[in-house]
């Protein structure tokens, strides 16, 4: 009978002949994929492993500060922390194509990302968080041949680049077994339940130019919604749930006032390896009071829609 724990036995072991006494640097990405790796390799390897957590300011509100706090102080697994959103805000000044923001994110998280695994020095080997998903994915995708339909993969190309072995002991895990892996090795439930969030963040939440502003103004309407979310106990029930900010204005009152803001749209979907996905089937009542929180409480929103697309014929994210 196959469990979980002997899974974290086989995989430790698999880890440490594979390794021997090499270094490994592990890019934390704040999803539970990446962290449930770096935390199995640390219980195979301990020290030899660092991780490195690029901050590109694309996250949502408080989680930067979570994986810091958990991986130092709760873990205390060495964690390099760096804040470079400002270079990726620079970056993604006037770019609005989609893919352009994808490559553009992804090739600087390389660049940071290789940067820093120099100054650790000589790592033979880069860990990842990759599912059995994102193998198949990455290979065709369901219903045609193969298209790119979106280019996923963050670090992508980098093994080659640096010359590394990869690391990649979820390779044949669904989410759902990640997390219980997760669990497994005693990671607080915040993370383990956690939505998954992709590599480049609000930027594909944003369609059309992304700001610092565009982005705290994000981050708080998705707040709302999580924050309301949890609170009627649906968390869990929803694979992922996040807002988008629309590059619209439409006119709305308030008060005696015109306003002229933005739009936001809310999406919600259920799914068990998000290939493919189901929309969330909230009552009215629920998504009422979400929008009306949004509108009184976010600055820079008049106006809230609720997204039903299924996948397919959409995607889960706008972009
Ligand atoms: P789509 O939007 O393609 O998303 O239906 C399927 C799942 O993948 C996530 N996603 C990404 N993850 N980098 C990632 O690491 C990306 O560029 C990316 N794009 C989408 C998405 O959140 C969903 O879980």
């Amino acid at each position: 009978d196959w469990t979980m724990a002997e899974f974290r036995k086989t995989k430790i072991e698999e880890i440490r002949a594979q390794v021997g006494s090499g270094k490994v640097i592990c890019g934390l990405s704040g999803g539970v994929d990446s962290a449930v790796a770096a935390v199995l390799i640390h219980e195979a390897i301990g020290d030899q492993l660092t991780c490195v957590f690029v901050d590109h300011g694309l996250m949502r509100m408080g989680e930067a500060e979570q994986v810091v706090g958990l991986f130092r102080n709760h873990y205390n697994i060495p964690l390099i922390h760096k804040d470079v959103s400002a270079l990726f805000l620079g970056g993604l000044a006037g770019v609005t194509d989609p893919e352009a923001k994808r490559k553009f994110i992804g090739k600087t998280f390389i660049d940071v990302f290789e940067e820093e695994a120099k100054g650790i020095g000589g790592a033979e080997f880069l860990a990842q968080g990759t599912l059995y998903p994102d193998v198949i994915e990455s290979v065709s995708f369901t219903g045609g041949p193969s298209v790119t339909i979106k280019s996923h993969h963050n670090v992508g190309g980098l093994p080659e680049r640096m010359n590394m072995q990869l690391v990649e002991p979820l390779r044949e895990l669904f989410k759902d077994e990640v997390r219980e892996l997760g669990r497994e090795l005693g990671l607080p439930d915040i993370f383990v339940g956690r939505h998954p969030f992709p590599g480049p963040g609000l930027a594909i939440r944003i369609p059309g130019e992304v700001t610092r502003e565009r982005c705290d103004v994000l981050r708080k309407a998705d707040l709302i919604y999580l924050e309301e979310i949890r609170n009627a106990g649906l968390y869990d029930a929803i694979w992922q749930a996040f807002a988008v900010l629309l590059p619209v204005r439409t006119v709305g009152v308030m008060g005696d006032g015109r306003t002229y803001d933005n739009v936001c749209a809310l999406r919600a979907v259920t799914s068990t390896d998000g290939m493919t996905a189901d929309i969330y089937p909230f009552d009215a009542a629920f998504l009422s009071r979400v929008a009306t929180r949004i509108i009184n409480e976010v600055k820079g929103i008049n106006r809230v829609v609720y997204d039903y697309t299924s996948k397919p014929p959409g995607t889960i994210e706008w972009e």
